[in-house]
């Protein structure tokens, strides 16, 4: 009677904890999986309905208590990132009860809706669709292809970006995708060469302008992910003549296919108040991973001059990579976990965002250490012997990189990237002797901080390690000229003019120098030069109408002044200026009116006022 009772218990209990498909197992899937496995997304077959569960039932326990999927490579405990998706010691622990209790389905009215995706954009209507000019021919087979698209944006005016969002067109060959602000078109001539729209290479680097402004987003998508929008006050600038390359990981398909992406632009309704940077953490310099190594390393560290919040990180390494580890060190010893990746993947790169931004105070010591597995026993190492392996862009050559996007807080009236930038580029000295983009970064930086004295020997270091930069000369000169070494920056001008004729700033800091040298008549010539080149620029007509009056050559200096006054109609002082040299050639009621123009500008503008009381007095 006992046992009986017992048995009918034991079932009953058995019956009630029974995990069916509808009940338990398909909220996990819908939630977890479904965003990937379902039809059009990255996964091989749908996760949607008990028929496709039960068919993969066995896998879908292995890939769960192996915690393979979902994918998620950072380790628990070492950074908290939106969006994790890590199923939870239940969800496994259920999972393994329903397959091994036969995989029951369970009753239908158990069974929450399935869920629902948007088709196409996934943020709505973008404000501006830029597509790619031209297709682009993946062969059926082969090896994955890595390309970079030059895509043109033509915009009427600057605009603000909150968000980005791809729309590859093939999905299915599109394994991920980084978009690159290029500021100054210098990708562009590399588009085409080989008959394909773009030109080759796992990862792109732009030449960055003479201004000073770091990109500061990270600009990735791969299939399921949704774009994120940034907050309006944290848009980005996007200026008309912009390149956006579209760097992509490609993989053939086998049949020949067709791409032609889209990238839609949603925009911010004003400019941004808050500036984050990313930071990078490399040593590419030390890359040699001889073949067979298991455990080969390189590192980087920085110590951050100001206090800042980092909001997103992401790692990047090629097929080599097998650990990533990223950690701060604040200033009182502790540590702090950024991320730890115990199996890399580069399949599974993504950028992860912090649930809630870290912060980390000044004299924090940011560090990263990325291992390689150069040996046969990495199932991804491309090489078959594995052979040296040195840094490069091409996928069968190494990379080791931990971005950081961090906003830096604002200790002073500085901006604090610059300071930032600094203390990279420090660091870069300190890794790369001698180095030409550090020394004249540092001599940039300085020079933009109005420290000129400071920037000279920067300068000047940077052209010892590439005596034929322009850049580099024009920098040294612009110093050397603010520094009121008229013969040094003159020489250093005309040599820069010699390696490139077309750099309009040396031509104008050229006539700049020579007007202060006292040499009217060459710098005449200069400002004319550079102004066929850029008659839109109101300081260089006005400061040769300053020189054509100090000649007294009143009939060429008008002109001149006309147009600068044109181009800025709201300069006090060049209205002024335009009425002295009015008043000089007779005509009294067009100065006075250009005086009368000024005070509306400016009231309290004393040489306009005086200038205005004689030019009436007469
Ligand atoms: C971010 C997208 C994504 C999510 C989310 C995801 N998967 Fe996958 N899954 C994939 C891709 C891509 C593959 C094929 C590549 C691979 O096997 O590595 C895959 C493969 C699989 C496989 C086959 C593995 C094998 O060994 O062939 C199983 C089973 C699987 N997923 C189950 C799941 C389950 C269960 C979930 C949810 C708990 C899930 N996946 C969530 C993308 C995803």
């Amino acid at each position: 009677m006992k046992v009986v009772l017992l048995a009918l218990l034991t079932a009953l209990a058995a019956r009630a904890a029974a995990v069916t498909f509808n009940r338990q197992i398909a909220p996990i899937l819908f939630q977890n999986c479904a965003a990937c496995h379902r039809p059009g997304e990255a996964a091989p077959f749908p996760l949607l309905t008990y028929h496709d569960a039960r068919q993969h039932a066995s896998q879908i326990l292995a890939v769960t208590r192996r915690g393979y999927m979902p994918p998620w490579p950072p380790a628990p405990g070492y950074g908290d990132f939106a969006g994790t998706r890590r199923l939870s010691a239940e969800q496994v622990r259920l999972i393994a009860a329903w397959v091994e209790g036969g995989a029951p389905e369970g009753d239908a009215a158990d069974l929450p809706p399935a869920p629902k995706f948007t088709d196409g954009w996934q943020l709505g209507a973008p404000d501006l669709v830029v597509p790619m000019p031209r297709s682009y021919q993946l062969a059926a087979g082969g090896a994955d292809v890595f390309r970079n698209f030059v895509i043109p944006v033509h915009l009427e005016e600057t605009r603000y970006i909150r968000a980005v969002e791809l729309r590859p067109g093939n999905q299915k060959i599109v394994h991920h995708a980084n978009i690159v602000v290029d500021r100054t078109r210098s990708l562009r001539r590399r588009d085409g060469r080989d008959g394909q729209p773009g030109f080759p290479g796992m990862d792109v680097t732009t030449e960055s302008g003479a201004e000073f402004d770091p990109d500061s987003h990270f600009l990735f998508w791969k299939p399921g992910s949704v774009a994120q929008p940034e907050p309006d006050d944290m848009a980005w600038r996007l200026d008309p003549g912009t390149d956006l390359i579209l760097n992509m990981h490609l993989q053939p398909s086998g049949k020949p296919e067709s791409l032609q992406p889209k990238i839609g632009l949603y925009f911010a309704s004003r400019a941004p108040t808050r500036f984050p940077m990313l930071l990078q953490l490399e040593h590419d310099g030390a890359l040699e991973i001889p073949p067979g190594a298991r455990d080969f390393s390189v590192s980087d560290h920085l110590t951050l001059p100001v206090a800042v919040n980092v909001l997103a990180i992401y790692p990047h390494a090629h097929y080599l990579g097998h650990r990533v580890e990223a950690w701060a060190t604040l200033p009182d010893g502790r540590r702090r976990w950024l991320i730890k990746i115990d199996d890399w993947d580069i399949n599974w790169q993504a950028v992860y965002n912090y649930r809630e931004p870290v912060a980390l105070p000044k004299g924090t010591q940011v560090a990263m250490r990325i291992t390689y597995d150069n040996s046969t026993l990495n199932p991804r190492n491309p090489n078959h012997p594995p052979k040296l392996v040195r840094n490069g862009n091409r996928s069968e050559d190494e990379m080791g990189h931990v971005w950081l996007q961090v906003l830096p807080a604002k200790a002073s009236a500085e901006d604090p990237r610059l300071l930032l930038q600094e203390a990279v580029m420090r660091r870069r000295l300190e890794k790369y002797p001698g180095d030409f983009v550090a020394q004249y970064s540092l001599g940039a930086l300085l020079a933009f901080r109005g420290r000129q004295r400071e920037a000279i020997p920067y300068f000047e270091a940077a052209l010892r390690s590439q005596p034929s930069s322009a850049t580099a000369r024009n920098g040294l000169a612009a110093a050397l000229l603010a520094d009121d070494r008229l013969d040094e920056a003159i020489r250093e001008l005309r040599h820069t003019l010699q390696l490139d004729p077309e750099y309009d700033n040396a031509r104008y800091n050229l006539a700049r120098a020579l007007t202060a040298q006292g040499d009217a008549a060459g710098a005449v010539e200069q400002y004319r030069a550079y102004l066929k080149r850029q008659p839109e620029d109101a300081a260089a007509h006005l400061n040769l109408g300053r020189l054509y009056v100090a000649q007294k050559r009143y009939d060429e200096a008008l002109p001149q002044m006309q147009i600068a006054a044109r181009l800025k109609p709201d300069d006090a002082d060049l209205q002024t200026d335009l009425g002295a040299l009015l008043a000089m050639k007779g005509d009294l009621p067009a100065a006075i009116a250009a005086f009368e123009h000024a005070l509306r500008i400016d009231p309290s503008h004393k040489v306009a006022r005086a200038n205005l009381n004689r030019a009436r007095a007469h």
